[in-house]
């Protein structure tokens, strides 16, 4: 996906060389996210024009191709204030080239670019108005209709501020957008905004900051008639506002926390239609017009996420290190909220809220992937612990369906980026119609943290491998909190609370057991890498994990995998057994043991020769298997979290031996901010 990043230094000095270096740097924080092609814009050696340089393919080519400038650039020059964007271009628009890369220019001179994250629904609209107003374009792309409509609009009103063109600029585009300009005409400024994709700047001063928030300036609502039609725009006037006061300050702004956070822990995250203005290096922010319940200024708050955090420590794959984790991030999950000793669970985000949801007609899980998936391992306890309808719901296909949602439904929305845009769409939607929203996300100050109502965070730490594992864990781990929590006052449920928390206390213990296969699976590997095709089959708790098997499977070794409900295999599947498919089954001590077995026996007699999962000791099931992964017992509502461990092993031994892309499979991204 795409990733933004600007460096504005005022009143700091820099090396252009050094400007540079920051810009990539930010550049490869994002490479995480996905991405095609990468491209940065800073002044040029007489700081008269701005120069573009874009690359497709990866950021260290990006660089390379800085080297070159380098002696047209001069740069070892240094510069006291400085403007500089970069962006990592994920295509929606428009192949991946050079010339559709960001940042997109109004003119072959470039006198206002623009970095862009997300997608302008309206764009072909604006591209006709602009092209009977006699600009030409070059790109494919919808950004482009951005840079040279601010033209446009500065050719018109040339005594607009930079911030008011951005103002009217913004009022034309429909759709999701994240953007930072950049202009010859306003040297050492920048501004920034966003509608439906997350944009933050982060701020370095010498000394503490003056001030802990920014206040918000409001404008009058001054919306044209017409969208492109614009006979005069009018001013948005107020210029007051209370600066920060500190002279010398750098601004980083991003679309990712992970790009600033070396640089500083002071943040602000923008809302939907904030512009954001660095002017005489002081920060501002304003909004066109102000709503009932609107603030009156914006928090700067501080990150706890710690760069090494990020990195990849000592293993080779972000995705390698995340799933080594999961003995650690599933404890901080529980922290501060599972009470071992007394046998509680209480969840601060949502406390408040736990009358009013007890009351609810139905509880609605919703979320994409991996996410989707937490929601299918937790439904049966959720239904079991309260009793009350769960429905299970993949963002795509409820808004494909205009689901009924009512103001006494209570709707989950689960996702690890908390920017999935299907999920955020879905959110809205639920939303408009009255129902409570609780966000189960990964991310702090993300869309979906945001617009929920109230939350569970799952304190999984930051997850950078495209591929989600711990995120999945304690995804699960968040729900099944959350189930225990609805049954705390039921006296019949007493003693099947109390042995899953006696579970959760011993999760950390098992799953580091469970990493121990680690050797076992790569062999495995070995035996499997090869073949085109792998069936997961399993039923009742343990259901959760073969999709989710099967989804790490393909899209880590583009290999083909279902995960297939072991009741359904008469009904279909088992049209595929014979001794050369291969067959995973999982296959537990829990109330559908026999019925997994039969299916184990089905699969046997038509030459079938699956690999287990199934519990540590268990011979009699392990007799009917040439292979086998053997995992602790626990308690079935948590079995899947142990069982579904060695199939994340699995597809990145599988991935790694396959030469294929452990971290940024292809064609994915990490965070899917477009529908
Ligand atoms: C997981 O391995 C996938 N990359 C993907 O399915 C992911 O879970 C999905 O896109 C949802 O993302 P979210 O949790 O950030 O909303």
């Amino acid at each position: 996906m795409c990733g933004i990043f600007a460096y504005l230094n005022f009143l700091t000095p820099k090396k252009r060389s050094e400007i540079l270096e920051l810009l990539v740097t930010g550049l490869k924080r994002l490479e995480y996210r996905g991405y095609d092609s990468a491209g940065v814009a800073i002044d040029s050696a007489d700081n008269q024009e701005i120069t573009l340089i874009k690359k497709t393919g990866k950021v260290a080519l990006l660089e390379e191709a800085i080297k070159d400038f380098s002696e047209k650039l001069q740069v070892s020059g240094h510069l006291d204030t400085h403007c500089g964007i970069a962006h990592t271009r994920w295509a929606t628009h428009g192949v991946p080239s050079e010339i559709n890369s960001h940042p997109q220019r109004s003119d072959d001179s470039n006198t206002f670019v623009v970095v862009h994250n997300g997608i302008i629904t309206n764009y072909k609209e604006v591209k006709v108005f602009l092209e009977q107003k006699g600009y030409r374009f070059e790109s494919e792309t919808d950004t482009e209709i951005i840079a040279k409509l601010i033209y446009h609009f500065y050719k018109q009103h040339p005594t607009f501020t930079f911030r008011e063109l951005v103002e009217n600029v913004v009022q034309q585009l429909e759709g999701a957008f994240a953007l930072c300009f950049k202009s010859k005409h306003f040297p050492g400024e920048c501004v920034g905004t966003r509608r439906g994709s997350p944009l933050l700047v982060g701020i370095k001063t010498k000394t503490r900051l003056a001030t802990d928030h920014i206040p918000i300036l409001y404008g009058k609502d001054h919306r044209p008639h017409g969208r492109v039609e614009i006979p005069s725009l009018p001013r948005t006037g107020s210029t007051e506002f209370e600066p920060l006061e500190d002279k010398q300050v750098e601004y980083f702004f991003a679309s990712d926390a992970s790009a600033i956070i070396e640089h500083t822990n002071r943040v602000i995250y923008f809302e939907d239609d904030d512009i954001a203005a660095v002017r005489n290096g002081i920060l501002s922010i304003h909004r066109v017009r102000r709503g009932g319940d609107d603030p009156n200024h914006r928090e700067i708050t501080t990150l706890k996420m710690e760069l090494q955090q990020i990195m990849k420590g000592n293993y080779d794959y972000y995705m390698q290190k995340e799933i080594f984790e999961q003995p650690e991030s599933v404890v901080n999950t529980m922290r501060g909220r599972v009470n071992f000793e007394t046998k509680t669970v209480v969840l601060g985000g949502i406390k408040e809220h736990i009358p009013e949801i007890k009351r609810c007609r139905r509880l609605m899980l919703i979320g994409c992937g991996t996410s989707y998936h937490s929601a299918i391992a937790t439904r049966q306890l959720l239904e079991e612990l309260t009793e009350l309808p769960v429905m299970v719901e993949l963002a795509s296909d409820f808004l494909d369906r205009t689901t009924p949602v009512f103001r006494d439904d209570v709707c989950f929305f689960i996702s690890q980026s908390g920017e999935t845009a299907d999920t955020l769409m879905a959110l809205r939607y639920c939303k408009q119609r009255g129902a409570l929203i609780v966000g189960i996300t990964n991310t702090v100050g993300s869309s979906i943290c945001r617009e929920s109502h109230c939350g569970v965070h799952i304190n999984a730490g930051p997850e950078i491998g495209v591929a989600s594992t711990k995120a999945y864990t304690s995804q699960f781990i968040s729900l099944v909190m959350f189930a225990l929590v609805m049954s705390e006052d039921r006296l019949s449920l007493r003693k099947r609370r109390e042995e899953i928390i006696d579970g959760l206390k011993n999760l950390q213990g098992q799953i580091r057991k469970v990493l121990l296969l680690d050797e076992k699976v790569k062999s495995l590997a070995e035996n499997l890498y090869n073949k085109k095709s792998l069936l997961i089959m399993g039923r009742g708790f343990n259901f959760a994990t073969c999709l989710e098997g099967a989804l790490k499977v393909k899209e880590l070794t583009y290999m083909h995998s279902e995960g297939i409900m072991a009741g359904e295999l008469k009904h279909g599947p088992l049209a595929l057994i014979d001794n050369t498919m291969p067959v995973m089954m999982i296959v537990t001590r829990d109330p559908v043991y026999i019925k997994c077995m039969n299916a184990l026996q089905q699969v046997k007699s038509r030459d079938g020769n699956p690999i287990l999962i199934c519990e540590e000791g268990d011979a009699e099931t392990m007799a009917f298997a040439s292979q086998y992964l053997e995992v602790p017992k626990t308690v079935d509502c948590l079995q899947g979290i142990l069982t579904v461990i060695p199939m994340q092993l699995l597809s990145f031994h599988i991935a790694v031996r396959r030469g294929c892309n452990v971290d940024c499979p292809r064609n994915l991204a990490k965070s899917v901010t477009v529908e």
